[in-house]
């Protein structure tokens, strides 16, 4: 029988090669639900260790304990479905998409020789807000920070040799970066239509 680091090598494999259903399934439904940039895709190829990427320049926007990771992102915004009924659809929507995110981040971090479980998270510094309109503002907030950081990213692999692992990096971010700037977007359209 394999043991479990085995089996967790056969996964990485898997997941790979694109045998990973569900992630292929939860791709597409998000792309055809209207809470991301579908005119901008997620990379296909490969990323290794070693080729001058850091896993851990990816950590603070993974599950950081600060304003803008993605697993920030994900309680904020589930929390605030339930906090109001009205802006509920449009949470839980693009709670999926940043859902998405983080996975794209945790396979990344792997890929590039990273640990995805080692760091500790806590709520600290998720802002719910008062009201649907306070709860919108504080996504914008956190979508520019999260892009903020993504550009910091950005800057960091640029000067870097490039290789296929840079690519996969730099065209993953753009794709991210495109969501987050959706999400800014629909939540300005929002404030534009509910508040006078
Ligand atoms: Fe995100
Ligand atoms: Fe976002």
């Amino acid at each position: 029988m394999a043991n479990t680091t085995d089996k967790s090598m056969m996964y990485r494999l898997m997941k790979k090669r694109g045998a990973n259903a569900i992630d292929d399934l939860t791709t597409g439904l998000v792309n055809n639900m209207n809470y991301s940039d579908h005119s901008v895709e997620y990379p296909h190829g490969e990323v290794e260790a070693g080729q001058g990427v850091n896993p851990e320049w990816f950590y603070p926007v993974y599950k950081g304990t600060n304003g803008f990771s993605e697993l920030n992102a994900i309680i904020q915004y589930v929390s605030q479905e339930s906090l109001w009924e009205d802006i509920g659809e449009m949470m839980m929507g693009i709670a999926m998409v940043e859902m998405k995110h983080l996975d794209k981040l945790g396979d990344l971090i792997i890929n590039l020789g990273g640990n995805i479980t080692n760091q500790k998270y806590e709520t600290t510094f998720v802002e719910y807000g008062k009201s649907t309109e306070d709860a919108v503002r504080l996504g914008v907030k956190a979508e520019k920070e999260t892009i903020a950081e993504y550009d910091r990213i950005i800057d960091k692999i640029k000067p870097l040799p490039q290789n296929e692992t840079t690519e996969f990096c730099l065209t993953l971010l753009a794709k991210l970066i495109a969501d987050e700037e959706f999400h800014v977007h629909l939540f300005e359209n929002w404030l534009k239509e509910n508040v006078k």
